[in-house]
């Protein structure tokens, strides 16, 4: 090796580190700790065994059908982002899964499930996971993919999986759904979700909106005009707006409704997600109306708030507030 030139090299490794001096008279000197120094080496957080709820190798193989996994169980490094947003969306299930009735069939609904990633998944987790009887619908209107879901879940066995292709806004559920996921469905998507799951008294809805774009053209709002005359930050307002609101309608509707991030915001901006659970002895999912204090409390502050905006979501149309 030619060092032409200079008169000192460094040579650093994880615990080892050497030197070489040149002089001017062109003597060379070693320094530093080639044998022996014991230091601790840092740990290499990447290559850490993150503890997954599904891991590749328990997963019946349908990571591998749907292109998540290679056939040796190992995550396509295209795919890293989509299975640790899946594992996340179990961990919040698991959360949740206390107020799902202990016994019994679990009825589980996933609208606008695309390529139903998520709904294999969560299928995966109460059969076979939770060793539950589960009976899973997942709607798109996309028929493609919905064929070819339909047929995976035949190929593997998983006799409690149903696909319907169709829009959401039209879909009910033959008996009433324990719980209704989506993932990231578009825009408005999301309201008929979640419009479909309160009248369906879903006890859990866990719901990951995606592109909110309704309310940006509707807002109009004076007091709001700083934020709003700027084009980003008037998007970043009518999104929170959105979900603020739609928290807001399921609490009218008797659930208790935190918003939180469902994964690390660095990995993709549509990181939020709406969790509500069926809060009982309030509204009996029998009518529109309520039967207790509280909700005429909420209903005012939701109408406010909308005035406030100038704006009327189609949540609010959906579920005639
Ligand atoms: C961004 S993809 C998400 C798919 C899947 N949930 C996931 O996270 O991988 C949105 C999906 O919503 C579906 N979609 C949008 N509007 C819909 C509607 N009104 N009814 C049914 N599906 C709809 C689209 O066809 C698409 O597959």
């Amino acid at each position: 090796m030619a060092f032409s030139g200079y008169r000192q090299v460094d040579l650093l490794a994880a615990n080892r580190s050497l030197g070489l001096l040149i002089s001017e008279k062109g003597k060379t000197r070693f320094t530093g700790t080639l044998a022996g120094a014991e230091k601790t080496v840092p740990s290499l957080s990447q290559d850490k065994k993150k503890n997954y709820i599904l891991v590749p190798g328990e997963d019946g193989g349908f990571l591998t059908k749907l292109g998540i996994a290679s056939e040796n169980g190992v995550i396509h490094d295209k795919k890293q982002a989509k299975y640790r947003q899946i594992n996340k969306f179990l961990e919040q299930i698991e959360a949740v899964s206390d107020r799902l009735p202990k016994s019994g069939v679990i009825r589980i609904c996933d609208l606008c499930c695309g390529k139903s990633y998520l709904t294999f998944a969560v299928y995966w987790y109460f059969t076979y996971r939770l060793g539950r009887m589960t009976e899973m619908y997942g709607v798109d209107l996309k028929k493609d993919v919905i064929d070819y879901c339909s047929a995976l879940a035949e190929k593997l066995g998983w006799d409690g999986m149903r696909f319907e292709t169709g829009d959401v806004s039209r879909f009910s559920p033959p008996k009433k759904p324990h719980l209704v996921i989506s993932l990231h469905a578009c825009d408005v998507a999301t309201d008929y979700v979640l419009a479909g799951a309160v009248r369906s008294g879903a006890e859990i809805i866990l719901c990951t909106p995606c592109c909110q774009h309704e309310l940006n053209s509707q807002l109009n709002c004076p007091e709001l005009a700083f934020i709003t005359e700027h084009s980003m930050l008037k998007q970043k307002l009518a999104a929170a707006a959105t979900d603020a609101l739609r928290a807001k309608m399921l609490e009218i509707y008797g659930y208790r409704v935190t918003v939180c991030e469902l994964i690390d915001p660095e990995e993709t901006p549509k990181n939020l997600l709406i969790r509500a659970v069926k809060s009982h002895g309030k509204w009996d999912g029998s009518s529109y109306g309520w039967t207790s204090g509280g909700e005429q409390e909420l209903c005012e502050e939701y109408k406010a708030a909308c005035r406030l905006l100038g704006v009327t979501p189609t949540l609010s149309k959906l579920l005639m507030i």
